[in-house]
């Protein structure tokens, strides 16, 4: 049988991005390795800030069409004092995420053995969520103005973007997972206060619905969520919103259930049109870059889906067991997880599990 080679663009990007991405890379090339039935070809890009400051663009005129040849794109995070994050995010990730129509984001939330939970009264198996966050358009369209700007009459717009095109996808794609996966359906707005938006968010979500009435759907307010994630989270399965509040409501999953070194995210073209972008969800952590502290575990679970969007889910799950071994074992983790051990040792043990 011919090997299959999967052809991956790396962004380490800025801060702690590239130390991250190496032990992920690691851990899929001995993934690989052990499998024997296909390959990674990684392909190095130096985007990011300190590309910036010397181009003056975080990537080039061309970068999408360079990346539109690959298979996967793996991220680590951009974004550095010295530029402004608005640029390095819109020049960069944003820009990807938008022009190959990755328009699901998929997060993860779930405790796995070992982890930190900062929560009282809650049972490991009571966080085991999947964020399905609108990824395209939404409050991060970029729409607006800044009217009459540096003069006391400054105005500025920000506009909220929701086609029916786009809202309903993200909502099918979010019922077609519940369906799968047998979980409940939960989908989160502020329709009280978001008379347009959120009104026209819950109306499509009533309609898709129809279609699936198998699924059990809850529907909630953005602030209550917020409250029902600390208090009760068991109640989540299967979560589906907006870009701003998946956004937000993600780093809060991440802060329940182990740490944003330990959270991974996924921005999926579901039609494989183009590639499909696989990243840690935190960002360049400046205060500890270049120190060896980066916990890799996020970058490890992003490679953990980026082998589910292949196909290979049995490894996919594979090093999901092993960052619980590693978690439990408390043997070798970085001083964000009480360790001492250091980004590169971390991802050595991994592989090291991996073979074992
Ligand atoms: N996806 C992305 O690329 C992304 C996401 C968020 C922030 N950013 C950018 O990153 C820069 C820093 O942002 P921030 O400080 O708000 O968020 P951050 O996620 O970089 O850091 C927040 C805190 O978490 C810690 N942390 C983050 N990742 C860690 C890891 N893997 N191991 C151990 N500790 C970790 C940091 O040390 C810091 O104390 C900004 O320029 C921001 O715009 C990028």
């Amino acid at each position: 049988m011919e090997k299959k080679i999967y052809k991956i663009a790396v962004i380490g990007g800025d801060g702690i991005g590239p130390e991250v991405l190496a032990e992920g890379i690691k851990v899929l090339n001995r993934t690989a390795e052990l499998d024997g039935s296909f390959a990674f070809d990684f392909t190095y890009f130096p985007w990011g800030c300190q590309y910036y400051l010397e181009h003056g663009e975080m990537m080039p005129e061309d970068g999408i069409e360079q990346l539109s040849r690959f298979d996967a794109i793996y991220l680590g995070a951009v974004g550095y004092p010295g530029v402004p994050d608005h640029i390095s995010l819109r020049g960069l990730l944003i820009k990807i995420r938008k022009s190959f129509d990755e328009y699901v984001n998929l997060r993860p939330v779930k405790l796995l053995k070992g982890a930190p939970c900062p929560l009282a009264g809650v049972k490991r198996e009571d966080i085991d969520m999947v964020f399905v966050r609108e990824n395209s358009e939404g409050e991060y369209a970029g729409a607006g103005a800044w009217l009459y700007k540096d003069t006391p009459r400054e105005v500025v717009i920000q506009d909220s973007v929701f086609s029916r095109f786009g809202t309903e996808r993200i909502i099918r794609y979010a019922y077609d997972l519940a369906r799968k996966e047998h979980k409940s359906l939960t989908s989160i707005s502020k329709g009280n206060a978001l008379n347009y938006s959120m009104v026209f968010w819950d109306q499509i979500f009533a309609e898709v619905g129809k279609e699936y009435p198998d699924v059990e759907t809850h529907s909630y307010l953005v602030d209550a969520a917020s409250m029902f994630m600390v208090k009760d989270p068991k109640r989540y399965g299967i979560i589906v919103c907006s870009n701003l509040f998946g956004d937000i409501l993600t780093d809060l999953g991440a802060a329940i259930s182990g740490g944003m070194g330990l959270a991974a995210g996924a921005n999926l073209n579901p039609e494989r049109k183009y590639p499909s972008m696989f990243e840690p969800i935190h960002g360049s952590a400046p205060d500890i870059a270049g120190q060896g502290k980066a916990n890799p575990l996020a970058s490890i679970w992003s490679a953990s889906q980026m082998l589910d969007f292949f196909g290979h889910k049995d490894w996919g799950k594979k090093l999901i067991d092993i960052i619980e071994e590693m978690m439990v074992e408390k043997k070798v983790l970085t001083p964000d997880m009480g360790g001492t051990a250091t980004t590169e040792e971390v991802g050595d043990e991994a592989v090291r599990l991996l073979g074992k």
